[in-house]
């Protein structure tokens, strides 16, 4: 029985705490106390708490405004299929899932994260865990491999999300006989067959994917949704920057937010580019300068300030404001 037809005979107060009741033991004969069934949009999102996911993807994500609508436009279908199912009427698990495509580090695997989240908040979900993979977790190299190995992997991932990063190198038309057919084969049956307790989001280039989805169709039309991540202009790369700084408890001075805003003109330039990862990349890189700055400094009596403060130094130090871009390089992002 699929968890959403188990949803129809029970109450929706219930769904979010499905997975709590046998662990505390709740599930003896006690007479049934239980409040009326959420009839009202409010009373679902207050009982299953997915507002406070979606007010967190908004709040810690920034930009991404395409995503965060398709988001809400799913929480809502979902929400309404449950008040459908409160009345009985007919529902068809639904399909979740999800094809994620974009530029490398424009928030893919984090927003995946949520989803999961959110489907197991939701009840769509037991675990709402994230599996992440790429090929060569799925796919082995000799015959009778790779059945083992993608079944495993679908059982780690059972009750959560299966996020299959650059899905695409399943997919390897120039060698007829490669395994990752087999893999595929094996994904069908699952997306088909075990839907209700597990979503699979293929995730990868935008061009990629849809070349694959049009050699796949048995894949593509298991897909019900597309979310398309748009890469990040130089203001939100800021604010992420700024984000990531408050994470990890420190900040730039206003020589360094003039540094890094400049870094970023610089390195949105050069090759390889991966949006919000290059900005995580390029704050690592500052604070292990600012490290060897203050290290330098040997008795120095180090205050909180000079701890947490990253300056325009440790951003002007990179490669890129001393050498002249040439896209044949080497990128900074594997560089020091
Ligand atoms: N909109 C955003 N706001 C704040 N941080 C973000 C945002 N998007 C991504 N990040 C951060 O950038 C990093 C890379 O994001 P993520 O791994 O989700 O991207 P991805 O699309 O999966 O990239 P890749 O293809 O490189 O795996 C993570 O540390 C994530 O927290
Ligand atoms: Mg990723």
């Amino acid at each position: 029985m699929s968890a959403h037809q188990g949803a129809t005979t029970r109450p929706l107060y219930s769904i979010a705490g499905a997975q709590a009741a046998p662990a505390t033991g709740a599930a003896c004969a006690a007479p049934d106390t239980s409040p009326a069934p959420a009839r009202t949009v409010v009373e679902v999102l207050a009982s299953t708490q997915v507002e406070a996911v979606l007010d967190e993807i908004d709040r810690e994500l920034v930009g991404l405004l395409p995503v965060k609508q398709r988001i809400r436009d799913i929480a809502a279908l979902l929400v309404i299929d449950r008040l459908r199912a409160a009345h009985g009427l007919a529902a068809q698990p639904p399909s979740l899932h999800m094809c994620f495509s974009g530029n490398p580090g424009t928030g893919k695997t984090t927003v995946a994260s949520r989803m999961a989240q959110i489907l197991h908040r939701l009840g769509y979900l037991r675990r709402g865990h994230l599996v992440a993979v790429t090929r060569d977790d799925l796919v082995g190299q000799y015959i009778g491999h790779t059945a083992p190995k993608t079944k495993e992997v679908l059982k780690k991932a059972m009750g959560g999300v299966l996020f299959i990063d650059e899905a695409y190198y399943l997919y390897r038309p120039e060698n007829e006989r490669d395994y990752g057919q087999e893999a595929i084969e094996i994904l069908l049956q699952v997306m088909e067959n075990q839907r209700d307790d597990i979503v699979v989001i293929l995730a990868g280039y935008r061009d990629r994917m849809d070349t694959f989805f049009r050699s796949n169709p048995g894949l593509s039309s298991r897909i019900a949704h597309h979310l398309d991540f748009p890469d990040y202009v130089h203001d939100e790369l800021m604010r992420i920057a700024g984000l990531m700084l408050r994470e990890q408890s420190f900040r730039f001075d206003d020589a360094a937010v003039a540094a890094f805003a400049e870094y970023l003109v610089r390195r949105l330039r050069q090759p390889h580019f991966a949006n919000a990862r290059s900005v995580r990349n390029a704050l690592d890189r500052a604070r292990l300068r600012q490290a060897s700055r203050l290290f330098a400094e040997r008795s120095r009596e180090l205050s909180r300030e000079d701890l947490v403060t990253l300056r325009a130094q440790d951003i002007r130090a990179s490669r890129l404001f001393t050498e002249p871009a040439d896209p044949t390089t080497t990128p900074p992002e594997h560089a020091a």
